[in-house]
């Protein structure tokens, strides 16, 4: 390497460390990221009181109700011993209370993930070292509430419970350190011959599988200090990932001094003073301490845990770095902070004779911002400066509408995972998929990364370069996916060398690299991953590349079989099916998946799914083609066809909202000019399986993907990833105002007319007649454009009780299709 090659390269390095410093540094020094760290004046309102963290916290929704930051990678929460505690907690007061742990999930399948490092508060012990240390022993139910629930709490940043050993656990959260508070009850009179000095367990084993290996635990009996880690098992996956954590007490307001006993424990037996513990060995191990504050009275203890995935050295410095002053009410203080400035950005007028809507709609918006999690500074793979996200479980679930709505008011945090997703692919050779703690974990659908990275580009391209992103390195990443076979497509990656020769995935092949099912459904994602990279093309002016992509897009149609038929379905011809690789169709009931199947097939991720459909069959993804329902509407015959099966697949039970390739059905009639149609199936969704009562979620929350879902309906919009444009319906609020931090715009959405929303779903004034936008009739009445939230704008919506709607007289005014001229980018740079 010559001497000006160095000097290029320092000069260029110091450069851009410095334009990062200076764009980090210097609100309006950048040319439009100017007021970045401007705030709405809206949201001085303490909207967290609206938020009920409690939703889908039985009834399988798998919500993590404990305290977090929004996308923080320490969620701290209670655990439960339900089997469904992928989130740790379960509403239900049959399950007892076994830890309260440091990291969680929001809403998965799988195995329960994560919760790791319990802590425990012990009462009282006959001695030592008979206290009880396995979860079946010393798990202890929640005190209930006079209406027989829990005595469980929360609020965004914040979790309490009272347990009926009578101690009191509240727990808040910095982005790597959790903060417990354990108010152990005082005795009234003391009674000398029991020993209630304050005990806590620091588990290290029982993470959500209760299967650890090469464990460490170290403690420091000067301090108290608690150090240790394990490798466990990833959720949904074949990996396993390292964590580590670093426990240290105080007493509030006094000093509590060191322990005054202390030991290991393994298998329930507690070695008394020793200080550490190596083993391969999976048992129960961790620490036990006792404390002996000063006088009576003082009974609160609170613990503080750092975590990492690096070492136990990095968790401790993430502790002593994030709350170096032990203080409870300030870092819940700052917790709820940083919730009510994200959720503000979203202002709802709130109706206080129905106030449980705006309880479901910022519910729902909190749930949309716990993962991905920003595991920056913790990925043990490799060392880079670009932020490293996590839990994106998966991909598949949140690429509809999680990450479009936060296009719409979260753009700079979008924007650092869009840069993870990049990091990623540059050392592991494809986009992330469905990672979980730090592990690839199993591909649903296609390349789902794609969308969400293209979803990006179309609606900040013209402001990557100044939020870190270079657009090559962005386009490279697409067409790896588009392009390269993955050698394990079924962790990353897509199975293309097949897809480029036949435009669709043939069945009964037995590839390598997966399991070799799905293939229908995959058929459907990868045109849609396709789709996505012609929409990035496009505006980046490659059209020979965007007309390929759009071309492969199409791969659809090849699934199509137009002689198939529904039982009890007149009329209604034509359904996507499975295909051999010699053309010939196989075939699949369409009623497979769903609640009249007669087979009652499992469509889940198991090599015994042979029939080519994932989470949903035929029915569902025959009206899966996001990009291009005009298609659709063709190969089922017409409008006529196509709005009488939307209504067989409603009035027969065969809609499930559960599973997000079912999202926009309710929005389809848009497609047929019949907007009415969509308003009512959209409010009838959210009727019938989404309210703001524990059972309140129909299934797993998958990571925020129905938060972000039931956000959209109740705004009154359902996004097309990777376009510019929003479906429209009415809004459940009067009025919506969004503010965007990256343009500094706020877009208000006024309905015009509102009359409070029907219990049912349907009748009153609830459907669009016009749109203005400022001031101005807009061409369509069914959908509006990605300028409106760039810009800033008044958005007029007349309401109307009348059913008869339409999108508008011109061609123009139905939303668009890439069959019928596709997607206007309107490339401004
Ligand atoms: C627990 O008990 C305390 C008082 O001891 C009370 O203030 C609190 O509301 C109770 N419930 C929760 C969930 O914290
Ligand atoms: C632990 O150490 C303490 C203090 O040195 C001592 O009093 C106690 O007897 C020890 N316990 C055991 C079981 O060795
Ligand atoms: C990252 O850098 C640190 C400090 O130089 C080093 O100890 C560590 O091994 C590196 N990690 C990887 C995965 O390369
Ligand atoms: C195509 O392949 C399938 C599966 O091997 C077979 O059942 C079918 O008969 C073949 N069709 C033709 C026309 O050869
Ligand atoms: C809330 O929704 C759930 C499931 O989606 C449903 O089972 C339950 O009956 C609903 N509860 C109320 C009060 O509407
Ligand atoms: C919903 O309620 C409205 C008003 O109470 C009623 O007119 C309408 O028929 C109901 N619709 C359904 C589907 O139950």
């Amino acid at each position: 390497m010559g001497k000006l090659w160095r000097w290029t390269i320092a000069v260029t390095v110091f450069l851009a460390i410095f334009y990062t410093l200076w764009l980090r540094t210097t609100p309006g020094s950048s040319s439009r990221i100017t007021n970045k760290f401007a705030r709405p004046p809206s949201n001085d309102r303490d909207v967290a009181e609206f938020v009920n963290l409690f939703i889908g916290t039985v009834n399988g929704g798998h919500v993590f109700p404990g305290a977090t930051l929004p996308h923080g990678m320490v969620k701290a929460g209670m655990d439960t011993d339900s089997p469904g505690n992928h989130a740790g907690y379960d509403a239900d007061p049959i399950y007892k209370a076994t830890g309260f742990s440091q990291l969680h999930d929001d809403g998965t399948g799988g195995h329960a993930p994560l919760s790791n490092f319990k802590l425990w508060p012990l009462k009282e012990c006959l001695d030592f070292e008979h206290c009880p240390t396995q979860l079946a022993h010393r798990s202890a139910s929640r005190a209930l509430k006079s209406d027989g629930t829990p005595d469980d709490g929360g609020s965004p940043g914040y979790f309490s419970t009272n347990l009926s050993t009578g101690i009191r656990v509240e727990l808040t959260a910095t982005r790597r350190t959790a903060l417990h508070r354990y108010t152990f009850p005082s005795p009234e009179r003391p009674d000398p011959n029991i020993d209630t000095r304050p005990r806590l367990i620091v588990d290290i084993t029982n993470d959500g599988q209760k299967l650890a290996w090469n464990i460490e635990l170290n403690i420091e009996p000067r301090s108290g200090r608690v150090t240790g880690g394990a490798r466990y098992q990833a959720s949904f996956g074949e990996g396993m990932y390292h964590a580590f954590v670093c426990v240290d007490f105080k007493g509030e307001g006094y000093d509590i001094g060191p322990p005054v006993e202390y030991g290991t424990y393994a298998s329930g037996d507690i070695s008394p003073n020793s200080t550490s513990g190596k083993s391969q060995y999976w048992g129960e191990q961790g620490a036990i301490l006792t404390f002996s504050p000063p006088k009576p009275g003082h009974t609160v203890v609170i613990a503080r845990a750092g975590v990492s995935l690096i070492s136990s050295e990095q968790a401790c410095a993430n502790a002593e770095e994030e709350i170096p002053d032990f203080d409870f009410e300030r870092v819940h203080k700052q917790a709820r902070a940083q919730w009510n400035e994200l959720l503000g950005r979203i202002d709802v007028e709130v109706d206080d004779s129905d106030r449980e809507t705006a309880v479901l709609f910022y519910s729902s918006l909190y749930r949309s911002h716990i993962v991905p999690a920003d595991y920056s500074g913790e990925n043990p793979l490799w060392n880079s400066s670009a932020p490293y996200y996590d839990s994106l479980y998966c991909n598949w679930d949140t690429y509809r509408t999680l990450f479009p709505l936060m296009s719409l008011h979260d753009p700079l945090t979008y924007a650092r995972i869009v840069r993870s997703f990049i990091d990623i692919q540059q050392h592991e050779g494809w986009l992330p998929e469905c990672r979980g703690a730090t592990v690839q974990q199993y591909v649903q659908g296609g390349s789902s990364g794609d969308p969400i990275v293209a979803e990006f580009y179309i609606k900040f391209h013209s402001y990557v370069e100044e939020l870190g992103i270079n657009p090559e390195e962005l386009y490279t990443a697409l067409l790896q996916d588009a392009e390269v076979e993955s050698p394990a497509w079924n962790f990353a990656g897509r199975q293309t060398e097949i897809w480029k020769s036949k435009g669709y995935l043939p069945v009964g092949l037995f590839a390598q690299g997966g399991m070799d099912t799905r293939q229908v459904s995959r058929t459907l994602e990868y045109s849609f991953d396709d789709f996505s990279i012609s929409q990035v093309a496009k505006a980046m002016g490659k059209k020979a590349d965007s007309a390929k992509y759009a071309k492969r897009s199409r791969g659809f149609e090849l699934v199509w079989n137009p002689e198939t038929t529904i039982e009890e379905g007149e009329g209604i011809l034509g359904f996507m099916q499975p295909r051999y690789k010699n053309g010939t169709f196989g075939y699949t009931d369409p009623r497979h998946c769903t609640v009249n199947d007669p087979k009652h097939s499992s469509c889940f991720f198991d090599s015994f799914n042979l029939d080519g459909f994932y989470e949903g069959g035929p029915i569902v993804y025959s009206q899966y083609v996001p990009h291009d329902t005009a298609k659709l509407i063709e190969l089922q015959g017409g409008v006529e066809p196509f709005i009488r099966r939307l209504d067989f697949i409603f009035d027969n039970g065969y809609f499930d909202s559960t599973n997000e390739p079912s999202q926009q059905i309710p929005f389809m009639y848009h497609y047929a000019n019949r907007p009415a149609l969509s308003t009512e199936r959209a409010r009838q969704t959210i009727s019938d399986s989404y309210n703001t009562s524990i059972n309140g979620l129909p299934g797993n929350d998958d990571s925020g993907a129905m938060g972000s879902y039931v956000a959209f309906y109740l705004l009154g919009l359902y996004p097309l990833p990777a376009t510019r444009q929003f479906l429209v319906s009415s809004p459940y609020f009067s009025r919506v105002t969004i503010w965007n931090p990256l343009f500094s715009t706020y877009t208000t959405i006024n309905a015009n007319g509102f009359e409070g929303n029907p219990k049912n779903g349907t009748g009153g004034k609830i459907y669009v007649k016009s749109i203005r936008i400022n001031g101005r009739r807009w061409k369509s009445n069914c959908f509006i454009d990605w300028d409106v939230f760039e810009l800033g704008a008044t958005v007029d919506l007349e309401l109307t009780d009348e059913r008869d709607t339409t999108c508008g007289e011109n061609d123009d005014a139905l939303p668009p299709s890439l069959s019928t001229g596709g997607y206007d980018l309107d490339i401004t740079t």
